[in-house]
């Protein structure tokens, strides 16, 4: 496994490798990697010649009062949990390497963001947007693999690849769990004993939706106070939106149906954490 630190070295190894007709798979990480991120690799890895990823703590997508300086880090054992999996290319870049004195340009997805997280965060999907941008333009990959825990996040970046004809094959990889249901997320580590018993309300609350859409119910505005309520129940929680939207273009919907996507961030002490579930008609066959 080589690890590269350099952009223009990434640049120079993506093209020989583009030359030799290999197809390369990129899987953009901010690293402190857990399962979920080694399923992505693992998805990447099935479908192209060489797996690159990247593990960078991308500054411009974290808000003022934000994580950005306590975000976990633990760039040694990243490396051996890649390898593990069969990664070709660590791509590590420097903060100065990625924005260099006077760089000021951004890449925007305008409609896409003005709900769920991007009404909370401002700016962070401006961030997400342009970073994944350069990480494409110095890996130069055939295929991007994201997580649908972070759902907006693949929307976002679906939307910008087809709005600005980006020739990547963009797939998105299930949400991997904890076996009590919490979803995976580098962001766990931040939360105490007790806090990460609050933490299973996020998965409990999409479980109900599920349970009361299966039983008949269609209302969004009931199925959010039931869960709203049973978040509520749990201590040191702090709701930042529960929303029951369009899955394609986020909007609010009124009533669920087949595909709705119910969203939701919850802030546990002070830490926040985002989970999603796509409502889905019951299987009659089982
Ligand atoms: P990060 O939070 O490190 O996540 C990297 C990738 O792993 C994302 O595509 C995310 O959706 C996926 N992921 C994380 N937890 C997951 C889970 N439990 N199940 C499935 N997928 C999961 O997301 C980012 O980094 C950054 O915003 C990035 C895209 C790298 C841009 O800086």
């Amino acid at each position: 496994m080589e690890v590269i630190e350099s952009v223009r070295r990434m640049q120079e190894r993506a093209e020989a490798l583009r030359a030799q007709g290999k197809t390369i798979a990129l899987v953009p990480t901010m690293g402190y990697l857990h399962e979920a991120h080694l399923e992505l690799m693992r998805i990447g890895r099935r479908h192209a010649d060489t797996l690159i990823i990247s593990i960078f703590v991308n500054p411009i997508q974290f808000g003022p009062t934000e994580d950005f300086e306590r975000y976990p880090r633990d760039p040694e054992a990243d490396l051996k949990k890649a390898e593990s999996v069969g990664v070709d290319i660590v791509f590590m870049p420097g903060v100065e390497d990625m924005y260099p004195e006077g760089f000021q340009t951004t890449v925007s997805v305008r409609k896409l963001t003005k709900h769920l997280c991007g009404l909370s965060r401002p700016g962070h999907f401006d961030g997400v947007c342009t970073v994944v941008a350069k990480l494409f333009n110095i890996t130069k990959p055939h295929i991007a693999v994201f997580g649908q825990k972070d759902y907006q996040q693949l929307a976002v970046i679906s939307r910008m690849v087809m709005d600005l004809n980006m020739d990547i094959q963009i797939i998105g990889a299930p949400i991997i769990r904890e076996p009590d249901g919490l979803a995976m997320s580098s962001r766990n580590a931040y939360l105490s004993e007790k806090e990460r018993t609050s933490a299973l309300s996020l998965k409990k609350s999409l479980d109900l939706a599920q349970e009361m859409f299966w039983q008949g119910e269609r209302d969004a505005q009931k199925i959010r106070d039931e869960m709203v309520k049973l978040i509520q129940s749990y201590p040191d929680t702090e709701i930042d939106y529960v929303s029951i939207c369009d899955p394609i273009t986020l909007e609010e919907v009124s009533e669920l149906g087949d595909g709705t996507l119910v969203a939701l961030a919850v802030w546990i002490g002070r830490t926040r954490l985002i989970d999603n579930k796509v409502i889905e008609v019951q299987d009659t066959n089982s």
